[in-house]
């Protein structure tokens, strides 16, 4: 993988560097920095270096075309008090007025333009015009780095065309997630658990049979548990259920106790009444869910206390730790314990512990938990998992 070193010196040179800078915001406000912090140590270097910065990035998924909530301008502001200098802001990604931003820049300069997605070509299927736009936003600089690890699986203009286009290199957050991920795949020290949650199995497939060869445990929460559940012909009322899914699981099971890998399910869950922050709320065990105070209409919103102790025992005495998705709603307080009692035993292990993507990342923050009590936080989720599913990831393959 060629470094930032590979593209020689730096000074006066601009440099397009690609970011993952898609953070969540309400109402304008952005509620987790934690992807516009992970991207300063490459800034740092580059304004170092003497080069002309632009950076470029997505927010959310706009239709190829300008929408005001979608807009990076707030990120430009959170930036600069973070690297506490200027970062300019042009409210376009390619034209005459962002052209004109970038020809002003001095060194050691920052300008991010606006949202690449604001432009069709950016995630178009179609590769002319896919590499039309990335020849246009080539012209704006002399070299390329590539730190958007959250978007590395995605083969979109700015993370695959460009890269190309012009002299390239991956930026340092990319290549310390690369550091982690490789260490989880290649020799991670046993024993290895992985615990998953989320709401749908059916986003978790590819990485759940690859998984099941190479961990010793695997600890099941979120909303997908209830569809391992059923498959071991457990009644689970009003729950997240996908019928569709329930023989993948079955084969997931059997395989797990032919190859003698651990899959750990709840023995017990948090039932609700409603989906409502208030609802009325019980314990009951996984195997009893329709008999709780609201049978048939009950929901399971997170794992019970019990399983929680139990998931938070084999994290302890595991060396290697890879976590993705929440195990609950943690979003409401009656819901959050599960999450919060598996994020603080990763804080306490001594093993090697990795929370894997960008709503696990804000979950963790979210429940007052810092960045540093974990091994590692990974910037990208749906970027890990695809790695550790062993897929080729278009942004990693164009800088090999
Ligand atoms: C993410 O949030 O996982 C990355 O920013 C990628 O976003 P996308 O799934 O919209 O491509």
């Amino acid at each position: 993988m060629r470094t930032i070193d590979s593209l020689g010196p730096l000074r006066s040179r601009t440099v397009i560097v690609r970011c993952d800078l898609n953070v969540p915001l309400a109402d304008g406000v952005i509620t987790d920095d934690g992807r516009i912090r992970a991207s300063l140590t490459t800034i740092r270097e580059l304004r170092e270096a003497g080069a002309k910065i632009v950076l470029i990035s997505h927010l959310g998924r706009p239709k190829g075309e300008p929408e005001a909530r979608f807009s990076l301008k707030p990120v430009a502001e959170r930036m600069s008090e973070l690297l506490d200098a200027p970062v300019g802001f042009v409210g376009e990604t390619v034209g005459a007025d962002a052209s004109a931003a970038v020809d002003a820049l001095g060194d050691g300069d920052v300008l991010l333009l606006e949202n690449l997605r604001f432009n069709a070509g950016e995630t178009s299927k179609d590769d002319a015009e896919r590499e039309a736009f990335a020849r246009e936003l080539a012209q704006l600089g002399d070299a390329f780095v590539s730190d958007g690890f959250g978007v590395v699986h995605r083969r979109q203009a700015s993370v695959y065309d460009l890269a190309q286009l012009l002299p390239s290199a991956a930026g340092r957050l990319v290549a310390a997630e690369l550091d982690v991920l490789q260490r989880l795949t290649e020799s991670p020290e046993r024993p290895y658990t992985v615990v998953l949650g989320g709401s749908k199995v059916s986003d978790k497939l590819g990485v759940i049979s690859h998984l099941i060869e190479r961990v010793d445990t695997l600890l099941i929460g979120g909303g997908m548990l209830f569809t391992f559940l059923a498959a071991q012909g457990y009644q689970v009322a009003s729950s997240l259920l996908e019928e569709d899914q329930l023989d993948t699981v079955r084969g997931y099971l059997k395989t797990a106790e032919d190859r003698g890998v651990r899959i750990v399910l709840p023995t017990d869950v948090v039932v609700a009444e409603a989906f409502a922050a208030d609802a009325a709320h019980e314990v009951v065990a996984a195997d009893a869910i329709e008999s709780s105070s609201f049978g048939a209409q009950g929901i399971g919103l997170d794992i019970g206390p019990e399983s929680a102790r139990a998931f938070a025992e084999v994290i302890a005495g595991s060396r290697t730790v890879f976590w993705n998705g929440p195990m609950g709603v943690f979003e409401m307080e009656a819901f959050a314990n599960g999450t919060r009692v598996v994020a603080k035993a990763l804080t306490e292990t001594e093993g090697f512990t990795v929370v894997g993507g960008g709503d696990s990342a804000a979950a963790v923050r979210a429940l007052g938990f810092s960045d540093d009590q974990f091994g590692h936080i990974s910037t990208g989720g749906g970027a890990s998992l695809e790695f550790l599913e062993g897929k080729q990831l278009p942004g990693l393959e164009v800088l090999a």
